[in-house]
Formats: C-alpha cells, sequence, structure tokens
C-alpha cells in the first residue's frame, strides 16, 4: 500500500475491531485464559533458531492475535518488509535505503541497492577486519615503540558505542582475556580519563567510531586521546598511524583527523547508526572474540532475518512481539515496556534495546508528516534480574500501571570458574521462571486469607496478577544467540513502526539539542552571544559561570 493513500490507522476496520474486542475483553484474567484451555502453555509458543519463545502469559486470546494479524495486513507490514529487504530507500526522509540485512548476507547473495550488488563490498570489509583482528589477536600489530597491542580502546557514541560495548559484555567469556577493552563515548572527559587509566599508550589502540565523523562527543575525545597517547609517548603525528584507526562512512573526514585511510573500515549510509554494530563498527568486538565467533554472531542474525522474511505470519515471531506491544500500547494505554534479562553478561542488552527501540520509533509525525493520532514507541527500560526484583519490581508487582515485560534466560551458564557458582544457575532460573508465574496469576485475597495473613493486612499481600509477559528462553548466550536476540528485536521495532507509518529510521529529534549545545557553549567559555537566551536557562548559565568564577 503507498504511503499517500494510506487510510489512517485509527479510521481503519481492523482497528475498530481491535477496539470492539478490547471492550469486550475487559478484565479477563490470565487465571482464566489459562483455565480455559489447559494446552495453553505449549501452545502459545513458538520456536525461531535457538529461541524458545513463550507468549501464553499474554492477554490474548485466538481471537485477539487473528485481529492484530489482520491489522497487519491492513498496514501492509509485509509490503514495507519486502521493500527493506529489496534494498528500496523506505527511509524516505533521508532518502536512504535500510540494509543492516544485508551486513549479515552469506557471501554470494545479491543485495542491490541503486542496482549495484552491496554483498561483495560488504564481505570486502569483514576480510579486512578479520585480517586486522587476526594481526591484533596475534601480537603482530605494533605500536609506535614496537611493543604489540594489548589494550582497544573504542570511542564512539549511540550505536557507534552501544552495540559493540553491550556485544563485548555479552561475550566476554569468548574473549580473549589477554587483551583490555573499553569503551568511552560520553563527553564528559571523566570518561576518557578513566578509560585510559592503567594503560600503557604505547600498547593502546583507538578505535574512532563514527558512521558521519562529525559528531562532537566522539570527535572532541578522538581529539583528546590523540593528545593523550602523543604527550605520553612523546611523540609526533606519525605515531597516530599505529594507534588510531577509523569506522566510518565518511573518508574524507578520516582522513582530515589525520588517520590513514588505509586503517579506515568502511561501512554505508544504508546502515542505520542503531543498526550499525555487526558492520565495522563492530571492529572492537572482533578483535576481542576472534572473526570466527563474530560470524557466528551475524549468522544467528540472518537466521533471524530469514525467519522473518519468510516466516508466515500466524510464526513469525518479528510480526508476533511487534503486534502485542501495539495491542497494550493503544489498547491497554501502557506506556512502557520493560526488558528484564536474567543473564549478568545482558547488563547492558537494555540500554542498547533503548536507542533501537526509542530511537526508531519514538515519532510522532506519520511518514507525510502529519501529527498521529495513535500512540507511537513506548519507554523501554530494565536491568538484568534479579537484582531488578529488589528495587522496581515492587511496581510491576503491585503498582497501578500496566508494563508489558520481556523476560530473557539461558538454560546453562558460559562461566566455567567454579562448580558452585554453575550450581547458582537454578537459583537465577528459579527466579525467572517464579517471577512470570507471580506476575501472570498473581495472589488472590482467598489464598492470602488462608495463609492465616490479618484481614487488615489483606489488601496489602494481595497480588492482581494478569500482567503480561514474554518468556525467550535459549540454551546458551553464544555468539549465534546474540545474533538472534538483537534481529528479532531490531524486527519487532520495524514491524511496530509500520503498524504506526512512522518512519523509524531517521532520528531527526536529536538535532535541536545539538545546535542549541552550539549556540551555548561560547557562552559558558566566552561569556558571548547569550542575548536571546529564555530567562531559565540564562540564569543557569550566569550561575553556572559565577560557580566557575567566570
Ligand atoms: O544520536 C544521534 C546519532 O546520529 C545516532 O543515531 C548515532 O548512532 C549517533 O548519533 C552517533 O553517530 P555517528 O556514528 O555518526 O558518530
Amino acid at each position: 500500500m503507498n504511503a499517500q493513500s494510506r487510510t489512517k490507522l485509527n479510521q481503519t476496520p481492523e482497528w475498530a475491531a481491535l477496539a470492539e474486542h478490547r471492550e469486550k475483553f475487559g478484565r479477563t484474567h490470565l487465571r482464566q485464559l489459562f483455565a480455559d484451555a489447559p494446552e495453553r502453555g505449549s501452545a502459545y509458543t513458538l520456536r525461531v533458531g535457538d529461541l524458545h519463545i513463550d507468549y501464553s502469559k499474554h492477554l490474548v486470546t485466538d481471537e485477539t492475535l487473528r485481529l492484530l494479524r489482520d491489522l497487519a495486513a491492513a498496514t501492509d507490514v509485509a509490503g514495507l518488509r519486502d521493500a527493506m529487504f529489496r534494498g528500496e530507500k523506505i527511509n524516505t526522509t533521508e532518502d536512504r535505503a535500510v540494509l543492516h540485512t544485508a551486513l549479515r548476507a552469506p557471501r554470494g547473495a545479491v543485495i542491490e541497492v541503486d542496482g549495484e550488488d552491496v554483498v561483495p563490498a560488504v564481505h570486502a570489509v569483514l576480510d579486512k577486519m578479520a585480517a586486522f583482528s587476526d594481526r591484533v589477536r596475534a601480537g603482530e600489530w605494533t605500536g609506535h615503540t614496537g611493543k604489540p597491542i594489548k589494550n582497544i580502546v573504542n570511542i564512539g557514541i549511540g550505536g557507534s558505542d552501544l552495540g559493540p560495548a553491550m556485544a563485548y559484555e555479552v561475550l566476554r567469556s569468548f574473549t580473549d582475556r589477554s587483551l583490555t577493552v573499553r569503551f568511552v563515548s560520553n563527553v564528559d572527559g571523566a570518561d576518557l580519563h578513566e578509560a585510559v587509566q592503567g594503560l600503557d599508550p604505547a600498547e593502546t589502540l583507538f578505535i574512532v567510531a563514527s558512521k558521519t565523523f562529525t559528531t562532537i562527543e566522539t570527535i572532541t575525545n578522538a581529539t583528546s586521546a590523540r593528545d593523550w597517547l602523543l604527550t605520553e609517548l612523546s611523540a609526533g603525528q606519525e605515531a597516530v598511524a599505529k594507534h588510531f584507526v577509523a569506522l566510518s562512512t565518511n573518508a574524507e573526514k578520516v582522513a582530515d583527523f589525520g588517520i590513514d585511510t588505509a586503517n579506515m573500515f568502511e561501512f554505508w549510509d544504508w546502515v542505520g547508526g542503531r543498526y550499525s554494530y555487526d558492520s565495522a563498527i563492530g571492529l572492537s568486538l572482533m578483535i576481542a572474540i576472534g572473526p570466527d565467533r563474530f560470524r557466528e554472531m551475524l549468522d544467528g542474525f540472518h537466521l533471524v532475518d530469514e525467519h522473518f522474511r519468510t516466516a508466515p505470519a500466524e510464526e513469525n515471531a518479528p510480526l508476533l512481539l511487534g503486534l502485542l506491544g501495539i495491542w497494550y500500547g493503544q489498547f491497554f494505554d501502557a506506556q512502557s515496556h520493560a526488558v528484564l534479562p536474567y543473564s549478568h553478561y545482558l547488563s547492558k542488552f537494555t540500554a542498547y534495546l533503548q536507542q533501537l527501540d526509542m530511537e526508531s520509533n519514538g515519532k510522532s509525525v506519520d511518514r507525510d508528516g502529519n501529527p498521529v493520532e495513535w500512540e507511537t514507541g513506548p519507554v523501554v527500560w530494565g536491568t538484568p534480574g534479579t537484582n531488578g526484583q529488589h528495587a522496581y519490581y515492587q511496581l510491576i508487582h503491585q503498582g497501578t500501571k500496566i508494563i508489558p515485560a520481556d523476560f530473557i534466560g539461558f538454560a546453562s551458564p558460559v562461566h566455567d570458574l567454579l562448580p558452585g557458582l554453575i550450581a547458582q544457575h537454578d537459583l537465577l532460573m528459579a527466579n525467572f521462571f517464579a517471577q512470570t508465574q507471580a506476575l501472570a496469576f498473581g495472589k488472590t485475597p482467598d489464598e492470602v486469607r488462608a495463609e492465616g495473613v490479618p484481614e487488615e493486612l489483606v489488601p496489602h499481600k494481595t497480588f492482581r496478577g494478569n500482567h503480561p509477559t514474554t518468556t525467550i528462553l535459549a540454551e546458551r548466550l553464544t555468539p549465534s544467540v546474540l545474533g538472534q536476540l538483537i534481529a528479532l528485536y531490531e524486527h519487532k521495532v520495524f514491524v511496530q513502526g509500520a503498524v504506526w507509518n512512522i518512519d523509524s529510521f531517521d532520528q531527526w529529534g536529536v538535532e535541536l539539542g545539538k545546535v542549541l549545545a552550539k549556540k551555548i557553549e561560547p557562552v559558558l567559555t566566552e561569556g558571548t552571544g547569550g542575548e536571546g537566551l529564555d530567562s531559565s536557562t540564562a540564569h543557569l548559565v550566569e550561575t553556572y559561570r559565577s560557580l566557575r568564577g567566570r
């Protein structure tokens, strides 16, 4: 369906049917849904690659799911998906193709942008990254003084930081432990200051990761890192070539910075920043885990790409997860979505998803620029269990809000330090299963009374339950499984953007703050140019300057 001729989402018969269904659904409880269908727990599951996805603890029936799929059909999610995979310029406001799926396509696949097959170039860069990674890992890439590189510092922000930083944490047990890998993103100098503590500059490689190579935070940090390195080594510009490489689409700016473009790993404007860690942006990760593990991860992504592209709607996991989010956002007024991994290695996973989801779908105009009349992307949040259980789970269990949540867990740990630590895994996973059970089924006042609880405490100890969750379970958190998980979420976000008729691939909302910061900086440093500031900002700036003794 052409976006121009598209009926507004909330004026489609499919939307009306869902609204009517919601009315009838009322306060139907999961206790009832499970009692009505004893097989629900096994019937409402999907298997995608290594991911076992249980959606039985959702406030849905077969009819709900059918109506949601009707909405997806009416909004032509499949048509937009196919256009994305074909390399059409579906990012209309930036006139760009959206082809992160090409980054993980196998050698020999054919994917065209503007009539040119991009797969050979993707693999040429992967090969160059692999050769470089192998040299660093073998101690063959030496610094200015001839010492092998032992420390890798990735400097980037947003998609040029969150992906590799997250994946490095996730795959720590697959990394070469003789290498130190750190990530610097914040323009707060404290970030770089702390990152270089204890590092021998002669053994340190800086990877400057920036799609545009104009991002102020990254260029500022890279400049400071270069100053630190040259000062510490008492060396001139010639040392830069051995200690700095760049990951970018912008060769000109890389050269301007003083990095030899022979040491630049390229990617392309059809890779969105938040979809880029499986491109050259993953170099720090590849050095840490090695090219073979990196390939396993890309194959995991590809497996889910193919699933999303080809699986029928009834079995299509990203479609299902996207539609469930729409069900709660539009018809239950859910404002947020929690992602709660029961793996310490996934400690940065939700932060990564925040950019993926909120930068993609935090939009309030449709593809034609008209204000949308429906809710779009949720607030995404969460931290690993069981820590969250002792912090904010209280609100999820007994607060007034509905917070759909994803629980992600694994059957076997990937660490093997001590038998005792491995045994702890069952305790972790007992919590994992207990939480979704408690959230779904709660504890009725009668059950509380039956425990002899005094009547005045019964309301406090009652759990109403009926909190929807998805459970994603896999055998182990391997590179492939990580790729599968990320692709699952990427395509879920895609589905939601397609239904809402928004451009999930631009990010104009980050621009205004950048422009204003540029204007305010000279006011802070020089005290000039502050005319026209609003009275609040003007007063704050004045207070800041006086606190700094200016
Ligand atoms: O936050 C805006 C943004 O453009 C992100 O989309 C991107 O990931 C990040 O800045 C970093 O951009 P770059 O890789 O060009 O430095």
